[in-house]
């Protein structure tokens, strides 16, 4: 006779994820919402199969489970008014820190504590909510980081974010691959005569590894008037945050820096919110919406890879695809994930 195993405590409903994978996962921070999208209605939000309620109360961002604890309706139908959220079933009100504050059918008895949301930490960073679905106790928020970000000169750009049907860690090793610019990127900056990848070695720290990257492949969008000096190498220095999430600085001939943020947040072990943040010291006068459109380029190119890749999971098991030289920084981040313990990330 065998036993099942018991599952961990409180998996969401649905769970893609591996048991244990999804209790590793639920331990890093990831963000859920741009900044600019949490306002005073209840917003549904979605990570690692969890279903989530954000709200502003105070200019606070409150992050909850979006189950209603009287009758389990998601308080996303709710109203909002910037004081705190109303369930649309009977009228249950929350407020700050998801404590509830009025319950109509009762409005001159005590409030039970049990009819709190169950509620997540919430960062706001880089024009981004983060939370974290399972903090480890008295420990201090982990959030990747940004260069430039706060530094002087620099314009903070937060494009709106990109769906993806696909897994995190495939939209992930592909925003890490230097060897697909010039067959996939043919409408934005790739260029079909320079595909040779240069050497390059990917260096250990403490929360994944850091890689930079020489070659003459260009980033100047098709269509500009600006052209590198012939032979410059471009640096583009990638530094990988486990398990999701990425920045990229690319080095301008000029002397301009753009850093790219990919921050792909896992909604379920086959759908990712990717967003990305981006700071630069150049043309910071311009209108943003170009910025928008010409990332927005790159990363519909990028998708329409990643969403039919084969397996669907990312194989971490190195015999389970083949792989070349240019591949190191996918081998490294493969690698990385096997030491947080990752396995199979998939149920189904
Ligand atoms: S289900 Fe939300 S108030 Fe009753
Ligand atoms: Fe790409």
């Amino acid at each position: 006779m065998t036993t099942a195993l018991p599952r961990p405590a409180a998996l969401p409903r649905d769970c893609t994820f591996d048991p244990d994978d999804w209790a590793i996962l639920a331990r890093h921070w990831y963000p859920v919402a741009l900044s600019r999208e949490i306002g005073d209605a209840p917003t549904a939000v979605r990570l690692l199969d969890e279903t989530l309620v954000a709200y502003r109360v105070g200019g606070s961002v409150v992050v909850a489970h979006d189950i209603c604890p009287h009758r389990g309706v998601p308080l996303s139908l709710g109203g909002g008014d910037g004081s705190g959220i109303t369930c649309a079933y009977h009228g249950l009100r929350f407020g700050e820190g998801g404590r509830c504050v009025r319950v109509p059918a009762h409005p001159e008895s005590k409030i039970p504590s049990r009819l709190n949301l169950r509620t997540f930490p919430v960062v706001e960073r880089y024009g981004l909510v983060w939370t974290c679905l399972r903090p480890a106790p008295d420990a201090d928020p982990v959030i990747p980081a940004m260069a430039h970000w706060d530094d002087e000169g620099f314009q903070q750009i937060n494009c709106p974010s990109i769906d993806i049907a696909a897994f995190a860690g495939r939209q992930l090793e592909g925003f890490l691959d230097v060897a697909h610019f010039g067959f996939v990127h043919l409408d934005s900056f790739g260029d079909p005569g320079d595909t040779v990848v240069p050497d390059y070695s990917p260096v250990r720290h403490e929360h994944g590894f850091s890689v930079d990257y020489w070659s003459t492949a260009s980033n100047y969008p098709h269509g500009t008037d600006k052209q590198a000096p012939p032979g410059f190498r471009w640096l583009r220095h990638f530094d990988v945050h486990l398990p999701f999430t990425a920045t990229l600085v690319v080095h301008f001939p000029d002397g301009g820096r753009l850093n790219i943020m990919n921050a792909a947040s896992p909604v379920s072990a086959r759908q990712t919110r990717m967003f990305a943040p981006i700071a630069r010291d150049f043309d910071t006068d311009q209108p943003v919406q170009a910025v928008y459109d010409f990332n927005r380029t790159v990363f519909e190119e990028d998708r329409a890879i990643v969403e039919v890749q084969k397996p669907e999971n990312l194989p971490l098991d190195p015999k389970l695809e083949v792989h070349i030289p240019a591949d190191r920084s996918s081998i490294a981040y493969r690698r990385g994930l096997r030491e947080l313990g990752l396995s199979h990330f998939f149920t189904a």
